[in-house]
């Protein structure tokens, strides 16, 4: 039996993180690169999306793993001692304190899956820092 207290506050929570959604039509929306947009936070962790283009700065994070998945275009994950590259399809693992930097020649467009703690300058800050990331 439904208890409707509960219900009301399920149906809330799931219009505040947007339950579901076309992540095409959301990147449409998306003008500016390296800025991400808050797709969906489960439990503690944020679903984002990005569009990327260019270097991004060297940056590590303290205390959040970072998973990068490719959705368009390819990245260049830069690490002190190798880069690796990473296609439409495929992602990559960034483990918390490893210094890394993203890079894309082309536009790219990004999915990441981080602890919503996460800053994406990491211990950097400079013009590109988003505090605060905005849902879409
Ligand atoms: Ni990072």
């Amino acid at each position: 039996m439904r208890d409707d207290v509960d219900f009301v506050f399920h149906a809330r929570h799931r219009e505040e993180t947007r339950t579901r959604g076309n992540i095409a039509a959301k990147l449409a929306q998306i003008e500016d690169h390296w800025s991400p947009r808050l797709l969906a936070r489960v439990n503690d962790t944020d679903v984002r999306i990005a569009k990327i283009k260019g270097e991004f700065v060297w940056h590590h994070h303290e205390a959040e793993d970072e998973f990068f998945f490719v959705l368009k275009g390819r990245l260049l994950m830069q690490f002190r001692d190798r880069e690796e590259w990473v296609e439409a399809g495929e992602y990559i693992l960034v483990p918390r304190g490893v210094e890394h930097r993203p890079v894309a020649p082309e536009e790219t467009h990004i999915m990441l899956i981080e602890p919503a703690s996460t800053v994406n300058t990491g211990n950097v800050r400079n013009a590109r820092t988003v505090e605060v990331v905005e849902a879409i």
